[in-house]
């Protein structure tokens, strides 16, 4: 993290002149105190069935939804540019959705043929999987609706099954992002017990009930099922910091080895307060919806794209991040190994 603050004397004008380290770009480079790196990226990828099959998003300018053959090349391309991880969300054809999500505990699943995919074209990428039903329920919900309410423990049970699910084809983090109570804890046990006690837990621990996933629903095709609903009594109210301490120190008390912090720019308060008291390793996730806003703006000719992408990524670090999950992974590969 950052080294001292500001010291007790900091100078005085005209003897001090904080523009003379700025003058050059050498002197930039030099003083700089914070370096975005690929070692920093996580990169979400959404996949669908079929062969040799793209279907572009139009609410996430040049993301796209990946077969699996397609998303296999992807991760051979993210492995060449040294991304450390991929995240893997499967965009469930409507046929398979049910109330309960019972595709999510399919072997056979998107992500479990996509993990394994993954595996095989590139065993050196770490792949991560998100735990949380809503990409296999009819309601578009994290957990299970029962009398018009997510029920916490009944869904608890299910998530480990998923996790043990996604284990066995090979996941090596598993990423629960349904803010169930007792959830890490619970899905650290029933890893441990099918023999999974090597695979990390990254526990999305201070998750908000945000508008800026709006994108990501349309990617992975929950929006029409959420149906203008929300996830507010499970996901954080954003008016709240402290509650977000509390949530990252029981999912530590119950074993995860890594936390993050959702939405990413609008919470970087969060970040900071987050790795500040703890110090582990600590991800944010440049969302869906942070992602949408700054290509809207760069298709517009408002913004320059790769400025603002670098830009952002680099805020997540000074932030003090570990990491930043981000839809830009690919680019800022590209660009920072062209240096
Ligand atoms: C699902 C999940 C969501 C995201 C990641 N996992 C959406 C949600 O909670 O509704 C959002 C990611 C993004 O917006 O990029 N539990």
């Amino acid at each position: 993290m950052n080294g001292p603050r500001v010291p007790e004397n900091p100078g005085q004008f005209p003897t001090t002149r904080m523009r003379r380290n700025r003058r050059t770009a050498w002197s930039r480079r030099l003083v700089a105190e914070n370096r975005l790196s690929v070692d920093d990226l996580i990169w979400p990828v959404f996949v669908h069935d079929g062969k040799a099959k793209r279907a572009a998003i139009p609410s996430m300018p040049g993301v796209e939804r990946l077969s699996i053959d397609l998303l296999a090349q992807a991760a051979g391309e993210a492995c060449e540019l040294g991304i450390p991880a991929i995240a893997l969300f499967p965009a469930t054809d409507a046929a398979k959705k049910t109330p309960d999500g019972d595709e999510a505990l399919n072997a056979e699943n998107l992500v479990c043929r996509g993990v394994r995919a993954i595996k095989e074209a590139c065993p050196e990428i770490g792949v991560m999987c998100d735990v949380a039903l809503d990409p296999y329920t009819t309601h578009g919900h994290d957990g299970l609706l029962r009398e018009g309410q997510i029920v916490n423990d009944e869904t608890v049970a299910v998530l480990c099954k998923q996790a043990v699910n996604q284990a066995q084809a090979g996941c090596d983090i598993i990423a629960p992002s349904d803010m169930m109570d007792g959830r890490v804890g619970a899905i650290r046990r029933a890893l441990d017990e099918a023999g999974f006690d090597d695979v990390q837990i990254l526990a999305y621990a201070a998750k908000y009930a945000s508008a800026f996933y709006g994108p990501f629903r349309d990617a992975v095709g929950s929006a029409p099922n959420l149906a203008g609903g929300d996830k507010k009594t499970y996901q954080m109210d954003p008016a709240n910091g402290d509650e977000a301490l509390r949530e990252v120190a029981l999912d530590i008390a119950e074993g995860a080895d890594m936390v993050m912090v959702k939405p990413g720019m609008p919470y970087l308060d969060i970040v900071r307060r987050v790795k500040e008291t703890f110090g582990l390793p600590t991800f944010a996730y440049q969302v869906s919806g942070e992602y949408a806003m700054l290509c809207a703006a760069a298709e517009k000719g408002w913004l320059d794209r790769e400025r603002v992408m670098l830009e952002s990524l680099l805020a997540f670090k000074r932030a003090g991040a570990d990491g930043v999950l981000t839809y830009f992974a690919l680019d800022a590969a590209k660009r920072l190994k062209r240096g």
